[in-house]
């Protein structure tokens, strides 16, 4: 699949047209940014990784029946994808407390949850993203309501999956985000997954493999990606 023009550029992917107007190409970059894009860096090889780690999680996901967007990763840092229209409502599941929740609720980071918390969040960049809720996604009409069931149900299952297959791998799954898009009258999983939108957390030590490393300047965050690769990989 040759990629066509360059239709997106984000913050840490390009998105390319091919020959197929339905599938597009996803380019992944080595650039990172925290806090709406006001901290910016590189994190060597990224790309590389997270294309290999999103393509891996995007396989399993698929044979657990979840309908993503993945179609093939076609080189190192280009996945092809189904073209959606994407649900400008990112969703964040929560399973232990870390981040803006410790903040909102006044509570320490680390805190196992009894249950699950779904979030969202308005996608946009200028207003940085904005926590709405069900209220809002009905009537600004970001989602109907059939679309809103199934991504409650399908960000519940990833998550269910996503928590067993890291712990078999010695991961804690803290939080993470997921979009979804609209594709020919369904609902796909679309974007990524990667140590960019999770929160993962080494079982024995507690050390963060993730993007807290570059927000929060740990050092070391390349060997965090790549180590999160390998147990990916590895499994
Ligand atoms: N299958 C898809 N079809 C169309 N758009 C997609 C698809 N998967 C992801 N996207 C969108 O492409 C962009 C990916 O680039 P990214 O660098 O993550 O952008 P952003 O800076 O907006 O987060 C995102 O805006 C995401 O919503
Ligand atoms: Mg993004």
């Amino acid at each position: 699949m040759k990629k066509g023009e360059k239709i997106y550029e984000g913050k840490a992917k390009i998105l390319y047209s091919t020959e197929e107007t339905d599938k597009l190409i996803q380019y992944f970059k080595d650039d990172a940014t925290a806090f709406n894009a006001q901290k910016k860096g590189t994190i060597k090889e990224k790309g590389v990784l997270n294309n290999k780690i999103s393509s891996r999680i995007f396989e399993l996901l698929e044979k657990e029946g979840v309908k993503t967007h993945f179609i093939k990763s076609i080189s190192d840092r280009d996945m092809l994808v189904k073209k959606v229209e994407i649900i400008p409502v990112e969703v964040v599941i929560r399973n232990v407390t870390a981040g803006s929740l410790s903040k909102r609720m006044g509570i320490d980071e680390g805190i196992t949850l009894k249950e699950p918390i779904l979030e969202f969040y308005y996608k946009s960049d200028e207003l940085g993203d904005p926590m709405i809720n069900e209220y809002h996604i009905k009537v600004f009409e970001l989602a109907n309501e059939k679309e809103m069931d199934i991504i409650k149900a399908v960000a519940l299952k990833v998550n269910k999956f996503l928590v067993d297959f890291f712990n078999k791998n010695g991961i804690r799954l803290i939080d993470f985000k997921l979009e979804f898009g609209r594709y020919d009258g369904d609902v796909l999983l679309a974007d990524e997954i990667t140590p960019d939108g999770c929160r993962l957390w080494d079982k024995k030590s507690g050390e963060k493999m993730d993007k807290d490393r570059f927000r929060r300047d740990l050092g070391k965050i390349e060997e965090a990606y790549q180590e999160v690769y390998k147990r990916v990989i590895g499994n």
